[in-house]
């Protein structure tokens, strides 16, 4: 059944655990988690980007997952707008039925220049009046994202756009995180702690403490009832970054957010955890070395359905980890 974002997290919070929520473009991806959440019993939250709006178009979207829900109906679904840059496109996205919306006023209607904090309560807070007088939850976001390591904001070809931040300037405050609350009603929050976006967040690989465990721990203090939202949250898994470059793949040494963190950080307060490329990453792997193991293969339901296998082994992993299986 279709719920929504708060519905859901309140039973998060209540019970202690968090719900990763998987990036869907397309059928398989849609599969992979709705397979893995029926096998580990899950609740689930699949989200649109403005990027897959563009890919597959906001209505077939919209279907498959209207189609996932009616093919697992014993299993709650979100469906939420990821990253939205205006209240007119999150506007849209509530007029085609979604659950739960994100309006990211941290950044400009262009999705990169970073805003300033009264338009950020502006836009987000007319977001949410629109939004709770239909049933539909809205997700917010203060700080800006970016590795505590490299000092930037992570971009999928690893090259920072804010370029170099100050330690501080990348942990969301919780004074402001408290007045922003206060000042827009948003049902969950997307805070810095450490994590950016892509496959390119660590250089090195992360030991100890990478992400702001205590950051966290403060945030949620002064905002206990609203849901903390982990943006950037792959761990980008060695393992298929090996066989991506031993069939024929090019991509550099970076590393990612270790589940054991995020699982830290959902004892803290989060619970909805990002995660995009980890299943860009399986689902490459899985393409390349079946084509290049099976050469005179071209059903593309051959290789696709490996993509379905690999995509799901990660979310039922993750489902696992963040102690979200049982309790769909
Ligand atoms: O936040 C970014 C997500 O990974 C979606 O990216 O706009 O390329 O689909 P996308
Ligand atoms: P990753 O790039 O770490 O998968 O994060 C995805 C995300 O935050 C989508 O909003
Ligand atoms: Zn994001």
């Amino acid at each position: 059944a279709l719920i929504s974002l708060r519905q859901m997290l309140d039973h998060a919070a209540e019970y202690g655990y968090g719900v990763p929520a998987f990036n869907v473009n397309n059928l398989e991806q849609t599969r992979a988690i709705m397979e893995a959440a029926r096998e580990t019993n899950s609740p689930v939250i699949m989200q649109a980007s403005a990027g897959a709006r563009k890919y597959a178009g906001a209505p077939f979207l919209r279907h498959m997952i209207l189609a996932a829900i009616e093919e697992f109906p014993e299993i709650p679904v979100v469906m939420h707008q990821d990253h939205g840059t205006s209240p007119a496109i999150c506007q849209r996205s509530m007029q085609l039925g979604f659950s739960s919306v994100m309006m990211d006023g941290s950044l400009l209607e262009d999705g990169k220049t970073p805003a300033e904090y009264d338009y950020n309560v502006d836009v987000t807070r007319r977001v949410v009046e629109m939004a709770h007088a239909c049933g539909v939850s809205v997700e917010g976001e203060l700080g800006c994202l970016g590795s505590l390591e490299t000092g930037q904001a992570g971009e999928e070809d690893g090259v920072g756009a804010a370029g170099i931040l100050s330690h501080d300037q990348m942990l969301t405050d919780p004074e402001e995180a408290a007045d922003f609350v206060a000042k827009t009603g948003v049902d969950a929050l997307a805070i810095a702690c450490g994590t950016s976006h892509g496959a390119y967040k660590f250089t090195r690989p992360p030991t100890g403490d990478i992400l702001a465990i205590d950051r966290i721990k403060a945030i949620h203090a002064r905002i206990p009832d609203t849901h903390l939202v982990m943006h950037g949250s792959s761990s980008v898994p060695q393992d298929w970054l090996a066989i991506i470059n031993e069939f024929g793949g090019e991509i550099p040494e970076t590393y990612g957010v270790p589940v054991e963190q995020i699982a830290e950080g959902i004892k803290y307060g989060v619970r909805k955890v990002n995660i995009d490329t980890d299943l860009r990453l399986a689902s490459t792997g899985a393409i390349r070395r079946f084509l290049a193991q099976n050469p005179s293969e071209f059903d593309p339901r051959k290789y696709l359905q490996e993509t379905i296998k690999e995509m799901k082994a990660i979310c039922i992993a993750r489902y696992e980890a963040f102690g979200t299986a049982g309790n769909a």
